[in-house]
């Protein structure tokens, strides 16, 4: 057979008298499409083609062909063929009943790599669905690459979409114009559809389904947000067509008449934008299941809204990626996902199996095990009955005089399908429904099934100071409310300054006087359990009002913070500085990275080395306006991967990244990393879109040559020691390459996750474990030639020199350096005469350092009477923890400075350097005496820094407990 079919055939959008095969191929000729039904009718497709995209296996363009053939007989077997100049693809498909009671269909999410595609084929040949409805992230890497579709998709399970229709709606990975190409166009030939086929809705049997393209705002108004640039209008105006579209659907004579509404779109129910844009909608024109992907997890919630209850079902599904089969209920304790109380189950799926009759809507999720064999991991289960929880064993307790009172029950579901729990309460006959049950952290929304009982409980709180009467069912209690407490206090913050104020705190808290009368108070700042300051406050009747107090800390540390009659929350203030080894760069550009954490740094076989081992063990190429490169540039490490992700750990481990976050939004420049399952992903971002892909394997556990290269013209390549792994298109001249000026690249380290606009950063991080050989970077892209002349000769200086701008020499590092505090004079004072002079008497020096036995550190006292001439002064080698040394030996003076040399280990045993907590000085004049302190940043910042004595940096190993950012690492 001749090779012009690439891909296909496969089947989309199926009716009972009509279906579209579509078929890609190398070069265009004339194609014939025929159907043929068991007694000899023939039908003949209405044949399209479109030409694509080039791409790097087809640099002209391949070809999209597709036919729909009409006028078919509902409910009958066809069996197809597509020829063209002497090349014959034949399968064959079924039409779709016309108005059937029940269907049966196959749901499934995020392919990607399908490494589940033989047991998924298994699957369906024993369920032989109708259709098959895909969630989108068929690419693993973007829709920019070709060759993604096919190895990922079309060649995976060749047979099953020759025979089964799927219907397709876009993923944050498909975004590109292979992805168009391949299914959002010929889809759009003839589905209902407002764009082209990317958001469309059909009607089968008992059911309306609207497919939503969500990237319009899960991807690019997510990346505008988080990159810090306003959304454009055109995408605004795109979303609010699209929301506009969905709603006149979904109230369509088609939608109403239909006895299920079920919608789908990539991103899920937790996506923030699809919180805010669709649930409203969907609850609204009361769609009763939602489905979303994207999360690699599956996850089941039910409206907050009690009106709306299970009425509305939320799924997450699983990705179709890996075997996976998990399933955890809430079950009362801690919340599933700390931010959503709806959410009732989460867990591990593969692909669903939805079955819709007019009375019933079954939706069984599966996961596959490692030996293919497949485990049904939930089952939802609706119907039209109007849910019927039933209260037993109700109990009423007062908790207090301020109006809480428990309440506690046995609810059963009696009804027909899953139900949420809610409590009518009647306070002084207003009701007041109640649908979160447990500790206040974790209130959550209950579900039972047909027949499941559970006990629940809640806490109430009667505002109005009086008598009341509660009633829930016939449980009744009569209770008195006393006047509340004068002011009550919620939601604490506690932030430390950065840079110039990185000495100050800022503590926050929201008060409520509850009285019905004005009132003036004190509220008191504790710093580990004393009282720091008060602040005396009035408040009008009811006021709510947020208060803040600054505080000015004289030393750095850790300290316990807390507002009036709250628990403390800790707060560290930056301290010491230290040694932070600089590692020269030999481009002669002066852009000497930072080694920070303990590495051990070792030559081995005439070859230099750093092991990033723990999480604290990175290059750090600081921020600099001199590495722009807004035409392109290149990356490469030489790496030895010690080992892929934990499960416990966040992948996309770093080879090289500069930008606030390796993914979610346009929020890099240059990324290079390691999924968890050893493949690499690459990647820049233009404008608001973040221009990733994937290609190629690590080689973990032996030393490679990464390169990432990118030109706006020649488009990206990636490359593991000379090998091309993987090609992307070029951009538009127009289009600007985010270049994150103001963030340093790192080697082994990055931010990861949604930037958190309260902390301006992500909330977690990722970590490379391996060893580092040479770190470069090109302010230019580089030819396939140029790396191979680098790769082969690595410790050349190779071709581009004038555009090597990083070339780190791990033989050269600096590991010394000295601080000088500037001159200070003991006390401040005004002198009431211009050449009167207060001389000092000083006492004792009080040092704390943190000082490996390897590291060193000397200090040198010297008092001065003009800030120029020492007079006298005195070394000292300090040693680790708290030094005190006796300086009555020093002449009386009027200034005092002290001058450190720090000097650190870098070598085979690994990185030790010495650290200087805080100096104390004791001064005397007469009877007073006075204390001098260094210790917050702002004390050393106002002295002088030489070599490579630094602060540590602040917050790169924290992770932000307050703060929800549910995503896929
Ligand atoms: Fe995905
Ligand atoms: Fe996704």
């Amino acid at each position: 057979m001749n090779k012009n079919i690439i891909n296909g055939p496969y089947l989309l959008d199926p009716h009972d008298t009509q279906i579209t095969v579509a078929w890609e191929t190398v070069a265009s000729e004339p194609f014939k499409v025929t159907a043929r039904a068991a007694d000899g009718t023939e039908f003949f497709g209405d044949v399209c083609c479109r030409q694509e995209e080039p791409c790097r296996e087809y640099p002209k363009g391949a070809f999209l062909y597709t036919a729909v053939i009409r006028d078919l007989v509902p409910d009958t077997e066809y069996a197809y063929m597509v020829s063209g100049n002497g090349e014959v693809a034949a399968a064959s498909f079924r039409t779709l009943r016309r108005e059937p009671q029940s269907i049966h269909l196959l749901t499934l999410s995020d392919s990607h790599l399908f490494h589940n595609n033989e047991a998924f084929k298994k699957a369906v040949t024993e369920e032989k669905p109708e259709i098959i409805l895909h969630g989108g992230d068929i690419s693993f890497g973007t829709g920019y690459q070709h060759d993604q579709y096919k190895d990922n998709w079309f060649h995976k399970i060749s047979e099953i979409l020759a025979r089964t229709p799927v219907y397709y709606i876009h993923g944050n990975h498909d975004d590109g114009p292979f992805y168009d190409a391949f299914f959002a166009a010929p889809q759009g030939r003839t589905v209902h559809t407002p764009d082209g086929g990317n958001t469309f809705s059909f009607d089968y049997g008992p059911a309306h389904f609207t497919l939503i393209d969500s990237n319009p705002w899960g991807l690019f108004e997510m990346n505008a947000v988080n990159s810090e640039v306003p959304l454009d209008p055109e995408t605004r105006r795109h979303i609010d067509d699209i929301l506009r579209w969905v709603e006149e659907d979904l109230t369509s004579p088609a939608a109403r008449r239909a006895k299920w509404r079920i919608l789908m779109m990539h991103h899920p129910y937790t996506d923030s934008f699809n919180n805010r844009y669709i649930v409203p909608i969907a609850e609204r024109c009361k769609a009763q299941l939602v489905l979303g992907g994207h999360l690699h997890y599956y996850v089941k919630a039910v409206s907050v809204d009690p009106k709306v209850g299970a009425r509305t079902v939320y799924v997450c599904e699983g990705s179709a990626q890996d075997p996976e089969a998990e399933y955890t209920k809430n079950t009362g304790e801690k919340r599933l996902l700390s931010e959503f109380p709806e959410v009732v189950a989460t867990g591990r799926s593969n692909y669903g199996i939805l079955d819709v009759t007019e009375k019933t809507l079954t939706y069984r999720l599966y996961g596959f095990l490692e030996n293919g064999s497949k485990k049904l991991v939930d089952t939802i289960c609706l119907t039209h009955d109007e849910p019927d929880i039933r209260l037993t064993d109700i109990e009423l307790r007062r908790l207090d005089n301020n109006g809480n009172v428990e309440i506690r029950a046995l609810a059963e579901n009696r009804g027909t399908a899953m139900a949420e729990v809610s409590i009518s309460l009647f306070d002084n006959k207003m009701e007041h429904t109640i649908n979160l049950f447990g500790n206040e952290e974790n209130s959550q929304v209950v579900t039972l099934e047909p027949g499941e009982k559970r006990k629940v409980e809640s806490v109430y709180q009667a505002m109005q100071p009086g008598e009341h009467l509660l009633c829930v069912g016939d449980t009744e209690l009569r209770l008195v409310v006393f006047e509340p407490t004068q002011l009550s206090f919620a939601h604490m913050r506690v932030q430390p300054g950065r840079g110039e104020s990185a000495d100050c705190m800022v503590a926050g808290i929201e008060a409520t006087n509850n009285l019905d009368h004005e009132i003036f108070v004190s509220v008191p700042l504790y710093i580990n359990q004393r009282i720091a300051e008060t602040k005396s406050l009035f408040f009008r009747a009811h006021e709510k009002r947020y208060i803040e107090f600054h505080y000015k800390f004289q030393q750095g540390g850790e300290y316990q913070v807390s507002i009036a009659d709250q628990l403390p929350k800790e707060v560290s203030i930056e301290g010491g500085i230290r040694i932070i080894p600089r590692i020269l760069d030999k481009s002669g550009r002066g852009h000497t990275a930072l080694l920070h954490g303990s590495p051990k740094v070792r030559e081995i076989d005439g070859h230099m080395e750093v092991a990033l081992e723990q999480y604290g063990d990175y290059i750090e190429i600081p921020a600099s306006r001199d590495l722009e490169a807004p035409q392109g540039f290149t990356g490469m490490v030489w790496a030895n991967i010690e080992r892929l992700a934990r499960a416990s750990e966040m992948g996309h481990n770093p080879l090289m990244v500069r930008g606030k976050s390796v993914g979610w939004g346009a929020t890099y420049c240059l990324r290079m990393v390691v999924e968890r399952t050893g493949g690499l992903k690459w990647g820049i971002c233009h404008d608001i879109t973040e221009y990733s892909w994937q290609g190629g394997e690590a080689k973990v556990g032996s030393w490679a040559q990464y390169t990432m290269t990118f030109d706006k013209k020649a488009g990206g390549d990636s490359y593991c020691d000379g090998q091309q792994l993987a090609h992307v298109a070029g951009v538009s001249a127009e289009s600007e390459i985010r270049q994150w000026a103001d963030q340093p690249i790192f080697v082994g380290y990055s931010y990861i996750g949604h930037v958190i606009p309260d902390i301006g950063r992500p909330k977690y991080f990722t970590h490379l474990p391996g060893r580092i050989g040479q770190v470069r970077f090109y302010e230019q892209g580089l030819t396939a030639e140029e790396n191979r002349e680098i790769c082969e000769n690595p410790e050349a200086e190779g071709p581009k020199r004038e555009a090597l701008a990083v070339w780190l020499d791990f033989r050269n590092i600096l590991k010394v350096g000295t601080h000088t505090t500037e001159w200070r004079h003991p006390a401040i004072y005004n002198t009431s005469f211009k050449t009167q002079k207060k001389y000092w008497r000083f006492t004792q020096l009080k040092a704390r350092t943190n000082l490996p036995l390897q590291a060193g550190l000397k200090a040198t006292v010297e008092v001065s009477d003009d800030m120029a001439t020492v007079k006298g002064s005195r070394q000292i080698v300090l040693k680790n923890g708290t030094n005190y040394v006796d300086l009555s030996g020093l002449p009386e003076a009027q200034f005092l400075r002290i001058v450190t040399e720090f000097s650190a280990e870098v070598g085979p045993d690994g990185t030790f350097v010495p650290e200087l907590l805080s100096y104390q000085v004791v001064a005397s004049n007469g009877r007073d005496f006075t204390d001098m302190f260094w210790s917050t940043r702002p004390d050393w910042e106002r002295g002088r820094f030489t070599g490579a004595v630094g602060f540590p940096p602040v917050d790169r190993l924290r992770d932000y407990p307050e703060y929800t950012d549910v995503i896929h690492g």
